[in-house]
């Protein structure tokens, strides 16, 4: 499915020099919903390229630079077969937990989440898209992009109004994923995962993407037609974009002096 562009669906594009440079703005982005609105709710993923993201919440929560305690936190996404109670081994609810849930005091009943062994996994997830109604939808969604273009468990071909569901992952994801767990772990095929639809209802996406795998999904996402052959360019469908990537992952860009990101420390750049 291809959807017309027009230049307001233009996002706003920073160029970071570095992994390091990239995680602090994406921290700074956070922060700033935050302290416009103590209360925000944020929906978070997980993957590695977050971390370094979580990695300074943590730090910044340590040094009572920022107080997340009164937000309410959304996490977009769970393998089917794991359970809620978030010990399972590859949980990715666990994961995202022990990263940043419970460091920067982040109670669970302030935590939406999708229980991956749900009895009835589509009616999981339409409670999770009516609590988020609920909740008056989400502030900041924090996503990165894969290799295919997906974000979330959104893979090609994900409608752009689909709510939560179960989805298959594709053999790049579960390549992807695999590197996450010690050998020998059970690796679930299936994902349960926020919809696009409702990913484009929040009021502000920021897409992650960093390292030199990701640069040729990140030009297809960016400058190429809003497809859903590339789930992370349905993302300019949303009301406000932001793309943070590192120069790695910016690569095959138009429109992008590379050179000029390397000697700032975020380089603001019009993808238009
Ligand atoms: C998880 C996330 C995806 C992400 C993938 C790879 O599967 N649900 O959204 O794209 O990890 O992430 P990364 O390349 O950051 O490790």
């Amino acid at each position: 499915m291809s959807v017309q562009a027009t230049s307001e669906d233009a996002p706003r594009l920073i160029v970071a020099p570095d992994y390091e440079a990239l995680s602090r703005r994406a921290a700074r982005v956070v922060a700033d919903t935050v302290r416009r609105r103590p209360r925000a709710t944020i929906s978070l993923t997980t993957g590695r390229t977050p971390l370094g993201l979580y990695r300074t919440l943590r730090h910044w929560c340590g040094e009572g630079r920022l107080d997340l305690s009164g937000v309410r936190i959304v996490s977009s996404e769970e393998y089917v077969g794991v359970g809620v109670d978030a010990d399972d081994p590859v949980s990715l609810f666990g994961w995202l937990r022990a990263e940043v849930l419970k460091p920067c005091g982040i109670a669970e009943e302030s935590v939406l989440r999708l229980a991956g062994d749900a009895a009835d996994p589509a009616a999981e997830c339409r409670r999770f898209d009516a609590a988020i109604e609920r909740w008056g939808g989400i502030d900041l969604v924090v996503q990165s992009i894969g290799v295919n273009g997906h974000f979330g468990f959104n893979e090609p071909g994900s409608a752009p109004d689909a709510g939560s569901r179960v989805v298959v992952l594709a053999p790049s994801t579960l390549e992807s994923n695999a590197r996450y767990w010690p050998d020998g772990a059970r690796l679930p095929t299936h994902g349960l995962a926020m919809g696009v639809g409702v990913t484009l209802r929040a009021r502000h996406v920021l897409l992650l993407a960093a390292g030199k795998r990701k640069a040729e999904a990140l030009a297809r996402a960016v400058d190429g037609p809003i497809d859903a052959a590339v789930p992370c360019s349905l993302l300019r469908l949303a009301p406000r974009l932001t793309v943070l990537a590192d120069v790695e992952a910016s690569a095959a860009l138009e429109h992008v002096d590379t050179g000029a990101a390397l000697e700032h420390a975020d380089t603001y750049i019009s993808s238009q």
